[in-house]
């Protein structure tokens, strides 16, 4: 059965309560129970973290090589900030999606920019929790071609 990693950046353990006029009210344990549905349906395992914490999340991509076949992440913050995050994706070869709950191209120019994108075999963003399933049916689309 392939294996995919499902990465939370930092304050999405807030999602429900945190600015919800823009990342809604769902909360992060509904989307993971969304995703665990989705990943049963379609017959892969997933393992899911939330880190607030960029060198354990810089660490957690270094040791998926061997253990994942794939990532979904949404950086959150780190997507604008991280060059480290960067370069753990692109060291490790992992196939990734990088998902985002707010299209990050609408908002404040700081978040125009993502560090990880070019990094990344796509984006998905602007569909609120929406963006977590499709970027993991669009994962495993791809593993089940390749
Ligand atoms: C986010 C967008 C980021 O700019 C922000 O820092 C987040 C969440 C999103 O999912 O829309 O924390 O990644």
């Amino acid at each position: 059965m392939k294996q995919i990693l499902v990465i939370h950046g930092p304050n999405l353990n807030l999602l429900g309560t945190r600015e919800p006029q823009i990342y809604g009210r769902t909360t992060l344990k509904q989307i993971n129970s969304s995703l665990e549905k989705l990943a049963r349906k379609r017959k892969v395992r997933i393992r899911i973290v939330q880190s607030n914490i960029e060198g354990k999340i810089v660490d957690l991509i270094g040791k998926a090589k061997n253990k994942f076949d794939a990532i979904l992440i949404n950086p959150a913050a780190y997507t604008h900030t991280s060059v480290a995050i960067r370069d753990a994706i692109a060291a490790s070869g992992i196939l990734t999606v990088e998902v985002h709950l707010s299209n990050i191209h609408t908002r404040e120019e700081f978040r125009h920019k993502s560090l990880i994108s070019p990094v990344v075999r796509g984006s998905i963003l602007g569909f609120g929790p929406a963006s977590y399933l499709l970027g993991l049916d669009a994962l495993i689309d791809i593993l089940h071609v390749s």
